[in-house]
């Protein structure tokens, strides 16, 4: 998708933090002084604080914490992922969405973000408490040329990329615990949810969901024990667009890795943050429970747990619990 008029106008205030006269932003955006002017007064609504000065011009001094396109791609450094956003103000849910954009033909790292999502979708037919202004919803659409089958291998790159995108951002050490959570100080800040369009042998698109608790302050009572949020973690307010962008960038350098070298580099690193690895582990699948110890996975991103009498099982989908 383009860039908007809007989106280089915030990139031209706030690039080096210079002013910006009236004459060269009309030049450079090529429309007039007036619509320039109407553009500020539309960012000011919005929650920028524009400074003007008499003979020096104009420079955005504060931004707002919000997920519109052009905070997001202001100096983001990719290629693909991010490219084409579709921000909501409110969705269903983006997962949803994002299949209707994957099925017109949406470029590969198109992504649909949303402040708030009404009936957020969780793993396992589970809902996601998405509440509005303090988290990211977002949805990434991958087309990798690969069987289905290895299509979890992109759940656990994902996963990847997200606790490295919160390490930049925010300082705060990140785990994962198989096969999508993010855990910080033992409580879940973020999961991930992933849905294909594919046939028998071939994979159409990836559909790869991103839920991240940022800002939120509080939980409702059915979770305010398991879950958490990268502010309660760091104790600091955290601009949803720098997190996004820098997701963004760790994700795209490590599909590319992927794509050149498989995943045996993603399966080391998704290792290196594990929680799970070598722990007791309670497994409960559709079908039972399991008792053992996680293992390892496998190079498909199946998980190995060997129970009590030395017998190991891989398991495919399940939710864990490190006991
Ligand atoms: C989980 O159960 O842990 C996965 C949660 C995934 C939530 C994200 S939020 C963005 C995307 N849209 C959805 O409806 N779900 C995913």
């Amino acid at each position: 998708m383009a860039t908007t008029t809007r989106e280089r106008l915030i990139s031209l205030l706030s690039d080096s933090g210079d002013y910006k006269s009236g004459q060269k932003l009309s030049e450079k955006l090529g429309c007039s002084r007036t619509a320039v002017w109407k553009h500020i007064e539309e960012l000011r609504k919005e929650g920028y604080v524009v400074e003007a000065v008499q003979k020096k011009g104009y420079r955005i001094t504060t931004r707002p914490n919000n997920l519109l396109p052009g905070e997001i791609k202001h100096q983001l450094d990719t290629e693909k992922l991010g490219q084409e956003i579709h921000y909501e103000e409110s969705v269903s849910s983006t997962q949803e969405i994002a299949h209707q954009h994957a099925l017109n033909d949406a470029p590969e790292g198109t992504i649909i973000i949303a402040d708030e999502q009404i009936s957020g979708r969780g793993r396992l037919g589970r809902s996601w408490h998405s509440p509005k202004g303090s988290g990211v919803w977002m949805s990434v659409i991958l087309r990798p040329n690969i069987p289905p089958q290895k299509a979890p291998q992109l759940t656990l790159l994902a996963a990847v990329s997200v606790v490295q995108g919160i390490e930049q951002v925010t300082g705060v050490d990140a785990v994962i615990k198989w096969p999508n959570d993010i855990l910080i100080d033992g409580k879940k800040a973020v999961g991930i949810l992933t849905e294909l369009q594919a046939e028998a042998d071939r994979v159409n698109s990836v559909i790869i969901g991103i839920g991240i608790n940022v800002n939120t302050a509080a939980f409702p009572d059915e979770i305010s024990n398991i879950a958490t949020s990268l502010k309660i973690a760091s104790g600091n307010e955290i601009e949803r667009a720098n997190l996004v962008r820098s997701i963004l960038e760790k994700m795209e350098k490590l599909y590319n890795l992927y794509l050149e070298h498989g995943f045996s580099p993603i399966k080391l690193l998704w290792e290196g943050s594990a929680a799970s690895l070598g722990k007791r582990v309670r497994v409960r699948t559709i079908t039972g429970e399991l008792f053992g110890k996680a293992q390892g996975i496998t190079e498909e991103g199946v998980l190995l747990v060997e129970d009590d009498l030395g017998t190991l099982h891989r398991v495919y989908s399940a939710d864990i619990e490190l006991t």
